[in-house]
């Protein structure tokens, strides 16, 4: 093959040989096309074909890279985003550049769609050379089975608050709508329809293999308040992983028990967003302790004024005035009420804008962490 590569936008007709190319990497044990495609049917579908990205050699596929347009919702400010995932090459076609050839096609043509932020699913080296950075901080929870039965049968004891339903897969759609209602209330997220979020339930984890995946619905009275979308990997049993939570945080914390007794493990781990106030501060009265870590992935700025635009709402509140991108010289200077700042690479702004480091804004970015992210 030459070293530079006919960089394809997918067609329906080209999503066949890509589900398998996907599996034949990621999902070597399963018969081609029935993993990917099923996990991720928003992704790897015929509506998505055109932000489906590839390099053939003699007609087959043998690199490609999906992409995802969505918009997130955090303190006010809708944002679409562009969301990069299943990176692939065939193993006898890597390291010569084609991964890193597609993501600078996606990156321009992307870029011309004037989406300001691109969010990738991975840290490695070949995004960071295309100026993605992890950013953001989260706390991640561990309880114990133990310590959930002290902490809460006290007030499990008095009455019974709040029942715990587990859903079985048939009944997935029937819910859908109330679990999309809790989820939109939820202050940092991706938005999602009803549509969506029935999609979300039925492929994007229940299908995967390997993984015991499964829905619980928490109940309070004739109203749902809260659910769980929890998994055990069959390679570290007895830990169960919430994948998605919203709601009560009440009720979230009272299921833990449950939840653990239905998949009869020992742990319990979940992620909690660090502007989520009510859950910290009864992690706190609990004396549950949890780590802090960046969000999932690395991000990329790909239009920084638009960005800036973009965030307008909160920068200004933040500064008291209009706040601007520039760029000069090959530097980027924001120029506000306050006195200019200078930034040497678009990695340093999105550092200085998402991230919880001193002299950092801060701004709470959108929890990353649940079904949406690809
Ligand atoms: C990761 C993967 C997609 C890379 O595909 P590729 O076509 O070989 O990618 P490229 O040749 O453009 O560059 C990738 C590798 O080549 C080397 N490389 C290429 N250009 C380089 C450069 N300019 N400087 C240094 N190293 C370079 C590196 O080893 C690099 O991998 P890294 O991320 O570990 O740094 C491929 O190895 C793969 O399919 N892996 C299995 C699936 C997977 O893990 N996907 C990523 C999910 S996040």
């Amino acid at each position: 093959m030459a070293n530079t590569f006919l960089v394809q936008r997918a067609e329906a007709s080209d999503i066949p040989a890509l589900g398998e190319l996907l599996d034949s990497v990621f999902r070597p044990q399963l018969v081609p096309g029935q993993g990917m495609p099923k996990e991720f049917p928003h992704l790897i579908c015929a509506e998505n074909a055109h932000n489906i990205y590839f390099v053939s050699d003699n007609g087959r596929p043998v690199s490609m890279v999906a992409v995802l347009i969505q918009e997130t919702v955090f303190q006010g400010v809708t944002m679409p985003v562009v969301s990069i995932g299943s990176v692939c090459t065939r193993r006898a076609y890597e390291g010569r550049g084609i991964s890193s050839q597609i993501l600078d096609q996606v990156i321009r043509d992307l870029k011309a769609d004037e989406i300001p932020l691109m969010l990738v699913s991975g840290t490695r080296g070949l995004y960071r050379r295309i100026h993605c950075v992890p950013v953001g901080k989260m706390y991640e929870v561990e309880w114990s089975a133990d310590a959930a039965v002290a902490a809460t049968s006290e007030v499990a004891a008095g009455q019974e608050l709040f029942r715990v339903c587990e859903i079985p897969g048939e009944q997935k759609g029937a819910v859908s709508k109330r679990l999309a209602a809790i989820y939109r209330a939820e202050a940092y997220r991706f938005r999602r329809t009803d549509e969506q979020m029935e999609q979300l339930l039925d492929a994007l984890w229940f299908q995967r293999d390997g993984h015991d995946q499964r829905l619980f619905t928490i109940e309070q009275g004739t109203n749902t308040v809260a659910y769980a979308v929890a998994y055990e990997d069959k390679d570290r049993p007895g830990i169960v992983t919430v994948m998605e939570w919203a709601g009560s945080r009440t009720a979230f914390l009272m299921s833990a028990t449950p939840i653990l007794k239905a998949f009869g493990a020992t742990k319990l781990v979940w992620h909690v967003h660090v502007d989520d106030c009510e859950m910290r501060a009864k992690l706190r009265t609990m004396g549950i302790t949890a780590t802090t870590m960046s969000l999932q992935g690395t991000v990329r700025a790909l239009d920084v004024p638009r960005l800036f635009s973009y965030l307008q709402p909160i920068l200004r509140e933040r500064f008291g005035g209009e706040v601007k991108a520039v760029e000069t010289d090959g530097k980027w200077r924001v120029q506000s009420p306050l006195p200019t700042m200078e930034f040497t690479d678009i990695e340093d702004i999105v550092r200085w804008l998402f991230d919880h480091e001193e002299n950092c804004l801060r701004i709470p970015f959108v929890h990353t962490d649940d079904l949406n992210f690809i």
